[in-house]
């Protein structure tokens, strides 16, 4: 259902407000210093999270651009390069940090739907002398660029296998992981299992209002959160967050509404306009739409949308993308049909 001002908003999963549990759980949630590793709320948090992914430990951040980029500081060294899809979030949506903050830069990969093949990792490793030492190799699933595509468990454990082979450790920015769970019923674990660190969000589609964490191993975390430290990102009574982000993460289940309400404003799309959509790619919360289709100029949509009181994000080239969540239903799907037609 849209927010009580009658806004819906399809522009992100992070436009979710807290649950009446979530602010419960907040208002009560016991505390204590994080940065003295005092607060019992976020410790629950942490080793709720490391042991629902078979990580040894994990460090709760405030973002998962924070979360990818300690885990990238952490797994690599100036100099060097991170072998990632050319459409990676680490790489073209965090604000340059990778190159800022690690000194890294990156070897790109153009499979569809974020895929990277064994042969990437190989033909990018074949090469040395001239060129940057590759440092990591990073996994984003579900990938946001491509329109939340599932990246296959298969070609996970085989691509990160030859990585591996090189020496290379790899990461996961799984922002959307659980979507990606949700969508393909792949137990979390295996997912887990192909990488060295995986960072995930509470504050996408799980619901929460801030919040993202890093998993892995002791001793990967220990670096982790000293990196943190120097970031900025110790935080102190940090478990009036982390209490709704364990509320946000035990109510993982309902991810499946999402994705059924994002292939139904698929149906609806491909209904009022014939060719705007391919249905089979809506496997999560993302549908993308083919916005020359609708006939209209981005003013008159963004107006017409407007005025009904619907937000979306404007068209990028790959595509006009709508992003579905706990806080917009099927009635707000047929209003944005009905504004657009
Ligand atoms: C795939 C992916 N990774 C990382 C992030 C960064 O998360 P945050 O906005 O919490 O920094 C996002 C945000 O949308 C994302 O889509």
């Amino acid at each position: 259902m849209a927010f009580s001002d009658g806004i819906a908003d399809f522009r992100s999963d992070t436009v979710t407000r807290p649950t009446p549990e979530m602010l419960e759980a907040m208002a009560s949630a016991p505390l204590g210093d994080d940065v003295y590793h005092d607060d019992p709320t976020v410790n629950g948090l942490e080793q709720e999270s490391a042991d629902l992914l078979g990580k040894e430990a994990a460090v709760f951040v405030p973002t998962g651009t924070m979360g990818n980029q300690l885990a990238i500081m952490a797994q690599t060294n100036p100099g060097e390069e991170v072998l990632a899809h050319e459409g990676s979030h680490v790489r073209s949506i965090e604000g340059g940090a990778p190159q800022a903050l690690s000194g890294v830069g990156f070897r790109t990969v153009s499979g569809e739907g974020g895929q990277i093949e064994p042969a990437d990792v190989d033909s990018a490793m074949e090469w040395s002398g001239f060129f940057p030492v590759i440092g990591l190799m990073v996994w984003e699933n579900t990938h946001n660029l491509s329109g939340g595509r599932v990246v296959p468990i298969d070609l996970m454990e085989k691509t990160s296998e030859s990585a591996r082979r090189h020496g290379l450790n790899v990461h996961i920015d799984g922002a959307r992981i659980f979507n990606a769970v949700a969508a393909s019923g792949v137990p979390i674990t295996r997912y887990a299992a192909t990488a060295d660190s995986v960072q995930f969000c509470f504050s996408k589609g799980l619901g929460a209002p801030i919040g993202s964490i890093v998993c892995g191993s002791t001793e990967l975390m220990a670096e982790v959160r000293r990196l943190r430290k120097r970031l900025g990102g110790g935080m102190r009574q940090t478990g009036v967050i982390a209490a709704a982000a364990r509320v946000a993460l035990a109510s993982r289940d309902r991810l499946v509404e999402d994705h059924i309400l994002a292939r139904r404003l698929g149906d609806l799309f491909a209904d009022a306009f014939p060719g705007s959509v391919d249905p089979v790619s809506i496997e999560t919360n993302m549908a993308r739409i083919d916005f020359q289709s609708i006939g209209l100029s981005w003013v008159e949509a963004s107006e017409r949308l407007e005025s009904a009181g619907i937000k979306v994000n404007p068209p990028l080239p790959g595509g006009w993308r709508i992003v579905t969540h706990r806080d917009v239903d099927a009635s707000d799907a047929e209003k944005l049909l009905a504004a657009l037609s």
